[in-house]
């Protein structure tokens, strides 16, 4: 087998047939197989069973009855199933022309690169097919902040958010890789330099049904770029930020309608504990959750618990500060904060998310140590 077509697919049932026969035609002289990652809700995997039947390449389907990790964690899947070491990822809704394929396979075949991407903001590339206006912008704005935070492992790639690309499994270490949503490629890229070229290639209108993409999605894609540049107490302080910004938002709506001070300051401090423990569990301790010793209503009260005892022992402390140190109340309120959130970030890891000892083995563990500080230049 020379080349392994990974392609993710949900609810994407009108495209299969006609994905595998343009596929099949595009590499009628290359040993080449597909493997539909296949999370879907509809008839998909029975039509692909049906295209299967009468195709002529092999056609395998997985169909991922607990799926995890969305669209990248199917094309992690596809990798480890793959015949080829060889594989190229695709859409399944024929966004990304099948006959760009053997492009991709000979520019990999002069044998100097790992990975060659299909990029639509290269020479004649196009991005033609996006949605709208504001997905046009979303994937520009995107793929700046992008390279912009990862400027040399992306510096020969104008579009680390593409979800057509040749990869050479072998260069990739797939157990480090956390697929969260889309952007597999941009995992990929940021965990390890790679040997990478670049081709152009439009992207065209979906064949049939409705994009996948949402605002969940752009608010998983942050998380993902937070996480693999900075590590986890960054976004975890990001987060922690905006939520004392909305924490004096809240504060300032009510007290304009009304309500005493006080009140005020206490009613916003308890709503923005709770959104800020929904958030920390979403994005920031989503992959400790299934493993951590304790249920999600123990965690909650252990952090609300938490973060009233800080809020009742940093006035005190402010105080003390300006009395002995003679320092101003807004430098010691800034002092305070910065131990608080210190404090609070090692209290989650360890108190709130605590793993159970089975978490704890090696093998559990290094996946998601490597996910800290990954990008070394
Ligand atoms: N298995 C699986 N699981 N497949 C999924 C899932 C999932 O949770 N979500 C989406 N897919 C499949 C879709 O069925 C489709 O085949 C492919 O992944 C891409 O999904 P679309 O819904 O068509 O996404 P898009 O067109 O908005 O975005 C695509 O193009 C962008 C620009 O190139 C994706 O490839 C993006 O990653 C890419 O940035
Ligand atoms: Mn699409």
């Amino acid at each position: 087998m020379q080349l392994s077509v990974v392609v993710p697919t949900f609810n994407e049932a009108p495209n299969v047939a006609e994905l595998v026969r343009r596929v099949a035609l595009a590499v009628r002289d290359i040993e080449a197989e597909i493997v539909f990652v296949d999370d879907s809700t509809d008839d998909t995997p029975a039509v692909i069973r049906q295209v299967a039947a009468t195709a002529p390449l092999p056609v395998r389907l997985i169909h991922r009855e607990s799926p995890t990790g969305g669209l990248g964690g199917a094309v992690v899947a596809g990798f480890k199933a793959a015949e080829s070491d060889v594989c190229v990822v695709m859409d399944g809704d024929l966004q990304h022309p099948p006959e760009d394929i053997p492009a991709l396979l000979h520019r990999h075949r002069r044998g100097d690169v790992d990975l060659v991407v299909a990029s639509r903001y290269v020479g004649d590339g196009d991005a033609g097919g996006l949605a709208d206006r504001s997905r046009v912008l979303v994937s520009r704005g995107s793929t700046l902040l992008t390279k912009a935070m990862f400027p040399i492992k992306l510096r020969d790639v104008t579009d680390p958010m593409t979800g057509f690309f040749l990869v050479d499994r072998r260069a990739i270490d797939l157990d480090t890789l956390r697929p969260r949503g889309f952007k597999i490629l941009l995992e990929i890229l940021a965990r390890k330099v790679m040997r990478v070229a670049e081709l152009p290639f439009r992207f065209a209108d979906r064949h049939a049904g409705e994009s996948k993409a949402s605002f969940a999605q752009g608010l998983h894609f942050l998380a993902q770029l937070t996480a693999l540049r900075f590590g986890k107490m960054s976004l975890f302080a990001i987060i922690g930020g905006l939520g004392a910004i909305a924490n004096l938002v809240i504060m300032w709506a009510l007290i304009r309608f009304g309500v005493e001070y006080v009140t005020a300051a206490i009613i916003s401090a308890e709503v923005t504990i709770i959104a800020n423990f929904l958030a920390q569990e979403r994005f920031v301790f989503h992959d400790m959750r299934g493993s951590a010793t304790s249920g999600v209503w123990t965690r909650f009260a252990k952090a609300a618990l938490f973060n009233n005892l800080e809020l009742v022992v940093r006035i005190p402390v402010i105080t003390l500060l300006v009395h002995t140190w003679h320092i101003s109340s807004v430098i010691a309120a800034g002092i305070t904060l910065l131990v608080a959130f210190v404090v609070r970030f090692v209290f989650n890891s360890l108190v709130v998310y605590r793993q159970t000892d089975a978490a704890k083995q090696p093998s559990a563990v290094q996946p998601r140590d490597a996910a800290e500080g990954v990008d070394t230049v």
